[in-house]
């Protein structure tokens, strides 16, 4: 079973062939970050125009790479949300002329099952029960997920999203962009413990999380050490507000297991990529004796092959979607 995978849902451009639900025949991400570098973000408009420009020649490629003729595809899987709502559209648009021009199934998936659903192409079969970490550009959320495609949600963030905080700590220091890889270079030469930022809702009992006031305390840290005449360190502000990111993530992605009663966590999202949050969500859920999955970094940026990944698991219990789909940009998981 050959599964085509398309994802457009924000600024990256992405298309792969899954075969037999986990194996990556072609996974190739046309990154825009030439066409938003000079915004310091994502503008809505050129990221559609570039998915459009973009998509017909990747679809040749990921096609070509793995093998795959046109006649030989069993289903085409599209992210239909949450995302900027022109650039989902896009996707979809060319997911549905796939699937009548094939004669195959249309999947609709939604974009935070695909980054679940990307550990299983490295890790092998779903093994539920899960806590799962949910932390992107856009959602930072701990849910439950009992059995296969379900999902209980814990607790999310009540304002900016990790890698929303990552990109605008990023920007304040001048880092470029994107910020989060930036960042997480950066701090990796400098000391996590030298400024105390907050740890904001570490204690609060619930699974939900808050970062604007953390990014807002590192701006007044900077600005207040610049006005005291003393010298900045970015270095040292880089590290020690990661620190205090993945600080708290780690301690309620624990927390949360531990409550539900559940062995097993799955990590998704580009802030997954994060280094530090590797290194330190290992080494809790090592002395916490529980088993943690996240995908290698590639795989935890936007990436076809994880929407074509989760599209093969719902097709293969029969679940399809009609051509009359719409997108949803605030389709919750
Ligand atoms: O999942 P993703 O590719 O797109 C969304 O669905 O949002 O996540 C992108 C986010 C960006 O905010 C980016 O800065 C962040 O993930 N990110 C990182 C790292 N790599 C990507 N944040 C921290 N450390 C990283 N190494
Ligand atoms: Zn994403």
């Amino acid at each position: 079973m050959r599964i085509l995978g398309i994802e457009t849902s924000c600024d990256e451009t992405a298309v792969a062939v899954v075969e037999d639900r986990l194996k990556v025949l072609s996974n190739i991400v046309s990154s825009q970050v030439e066409v938003h570098e000079r915004f310091g973000g994502v503008v809505p408009e050129l990221a559609s125009r570039q998915h459009v420009v973009a998509l017909t020649p990747l679809l040749d490629r990921a096609l070509d790479e793995s093998g795959t003729r046109f006649s030989e595809l069993d289903g085409v899987a599209v992210t239909v949300g949450p995302g900027l709502v022109g650039a989902l559209l896009v996707g979809l648009a060319a997911a549905k002329a796939v699937s009548l021009a094939a004669g195959v199934p249309l999947i609709g998936v939604n974009h935070l099952e695909g980054h679940v659903y990307a550990n299983f192409l490295e890790h092998g079969e779903p093994d539920p029960p899960y806590v799962v970490l949910l932390v992107s550009g856009g959602h930072t959320l701990l849910a439950h997920m009992p059995e296969q495609h379900r999902y209980e949600l814990l607790g999310q963030t009540v304002d900016d999203a990790a890698g929303e905080a990552f990109d605008k700590v990023a920007r304040f220091l001048g880092l470029g962009y994107p910020g989060g890889p930036l960042l997480d270079e950066l701090a990796g030469k400098g000391d996590p413990e030298a400024i105390g930022f907050p740890r904001a809702m570490l204690e609060s009992g619930d699974h939900d999380f808050s970062l604007s006031g953390l990014k807002t305390a590192v701006i007044r840290h900077v600005r207040g050490e610049r006005a005291a005449g003393r010298e900045v360190v970015p270095e040292d502000v880089a590290a020690s507000f990661q620190e205090a990111v993945v600080d708290v993530q780690v301690a309620k992605t624990i927390r949360a297991a531990r409550e539900n009663g559940v062995e097993r966590v799955l990590l998704g999202g580009g802030v997954v990529a994060n280094s530090r949050l590797r290194e330190r969500m290992s080494r809790a859920a090592e002395e916490a004796g529980l088993e943690l999955r996240y995908p290698s970094p590639a795989l935890c940026t936007d990436n076809g092959a994880m929407i074509a990944c989760a599209g093969s698991f719902r097709l293969a219990r029969g679940e399809t979607t009609s051509l009359d789909v719409g997108v949803d940009p605030g389709l919750p998981l």
